[in-house]
């Protein structure tokens, strides 16, 4: 058991006893305990220094030093756990985080909404069509989206195969980026067809060849490669909201004497499930790894305050990161009060900014959208209010997908309501396709490269 003064009443079942929102219900509990045991036995998907690496990069982007992308489908399924699939939405990352880098003039660290996304939130616990009541889908790790008893009904065995997927999605991942798929000097390896087509293509070549250009630039004085720039990190993240599957994945690191959920590097606490009280505080407050927490409209300067209090007591550099998701319409009056409040806690925290999540909307056929053009400006105002309030927006986090699907509207193509229909594929929100996310990296990197005109450094990742 740790020693940490701060944990005393904690281990890894102890948000059992608190209230626990957006739980699936089992119908054979006896099952489900079997699962929990069998994966609390299996190997950890990723480790305990992985984890700590990842916190030093967003001590430093606290710092304002490096810039965090972290993105990836809204829900990933076990259907699109296939290698052409991942590869392009490793892909789709790393372009944007060239561009990033380009733009920023910064290191950016990029983290997936991968391996592991599995389980969703829902705004209610059941859905009723012609007449027939049944439990919501949950997400590929909980229950099945087809709207029969038997595929809505909690399959414990899932947690199994999702625990399955997540490994080999990360394996995949992890032999591409270590194999040199990753490597700045090729560029080329992570390039999707589609730019070759795209109103994109001459601005994103420019950068490519720019980036190219001062790694020869930079090598050919330093008369050595810059090996360890030119590998690229790239780190994990899902919603850490089914608290049995990642009560099962949470180990005491002996070395550290500390605890680590070791199912991803950095978990994150959604917004229905941020209660100062309930069970996904209790279960995060005892982890050690990076944690994310979304802020939303209606959080107040006090809950963001009480969050930051329980979940990072002793001020630690590299753990809070405050994901804020106000939406177009609430960023102007609701981020600036909250910006002040945490820093009046005097508390290290990275603000990053979720553009997506306060702008989905119902098309005019029903479907659930985002407006590219919402989603821009989101980001540019959060910039901007950072900007003017002194404080440093170190990072973004998108739902997007390295495919041609056609879920938000807007962007060089100019996608419409009547679009949407076409490859229209998410269960769940919509997402941006690569070329809209492209554009986005694009368009943020425009803002800031006036400003970083003047600075000549290498580029560094
Ligand atoms: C999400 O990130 O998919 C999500 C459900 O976000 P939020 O908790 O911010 O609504
Ligand atoms: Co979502």
């Amino acid at each position: 058991m740790t020693r940490n003064p701060d944990l005393i009443q904690w281990h890894p079942a102890s948000w059992q006893s608190k209230p626990a929102q957006q739980q699936a219900t089992y119908r054979d509990p006896a099952a489900l305990e079997r699962t929990i045991a069998s994966l609390a036995r299996m190997p950890p998907l990723v480790v305990s220094w992985e984890i700590e690496a990842l916190r030093e990069h967003i001590a430093a982007a606290q710092r304002g030093e490096r810039f965090i992308l972290q993105g990836g489908d809204c829900a990933e399924t076990f259907e699109d756990c296939e290698s052409d699939k991942i590869a392009k939405k490793l892909k789709i990352l790393l372009q944007m985080s060239l561009v990033l880098v380009y733009g920023l003039r910064k290191p950016v660290v990029r983290i997936g909404r991968m391996a592991g996304q599995y389980a969703k939130p829902r705004s209610a616990d059941t859905e009723t069509r012609d007449g027939q009541t049944l439990p919501s889908y949950r997400g590929d790790i909980i229950n099945r989206p087809g709207f029969t008893p038997h595929e809505r009904d909690p399959d414990p065995e899932l947690l199994l195969r999702g625990y399955e997927r997540a490994a080999l999605t990360l394996n995949f991942v992890r032999a591409l980026i270590d194999g040199g798929f990753a490597d700045l000097h090729h560029p080329e390896y992570w390039d999707l067809d589609f730019v070759r087509h795209s109103p994109l293509k001459d601005a994103y070549e420019h950068i490519v060849q720019s980036i190219s250009d001062s790694l020869d630039f930079f090598e050919a004085t330093s008369r050595a490669p810059i090996h360890e720039a030119n590998r690229v990190a790239f780190y994990t993240s899902h919603e850490g909201l089914h608290l049995p599957y990642e009560q099962a994945q949470t180990r005491f690191i002996e070395r550290q004497q500390r605890w680590y959920n070791l199912s991803t590097h950095m978990p994150w606490i959604g917004m229905r499930t941020a209660a100062l009280d309930g069970a996904h505080v209790e279960f995060f407050r005892g982890i050690s790894n990076p944690i994310g927490i979304k802020v939303g409209p209606s959080m107040s300067a006090e809950w963001v305050q009480g969050l930051i209090a329980t979940l990072n007591p002793r001020n630690e550099p590299g753990r809070v990161v405050l994901i804020h998701r106000m939406g177009i319409k609430d960023i102007e009056q609701r981020l600036a009060p909250l910006v002040q409040a945490v820093r009046a806690t005097g508390s290290p925290v990275l603000w990053i900014c979720d553009p997506m999540h306060g702008n989905t909307e119902t098309s005019s056929s029903g479907l659930k959208t985002r407006r590219f053009e919402n989603i821009v400006a989101e980001v540019e105002a959060a910039f901007r209010i950072h900007r003017e309030l002194g404080s440093w927006l170190g990072g973004v986090h998108f739902e997007l997908t390295g495919e041609d699907v056609t879920e938000c509207t807007g962007g060089a193509r100019g996608l419409t309501d009547a679009d949407l229909a076409r490859a229209y594929k998410s269960q769940v929100d919509p997402r941006l396709n690569y070329e809209q996310a492209l554009e986005l990296a694009m368009r943020i990197a425009g803002l800031h490269e006036g400003k970083n005109k003047k600075k000549r450094s290498p580029p560094s990742t």
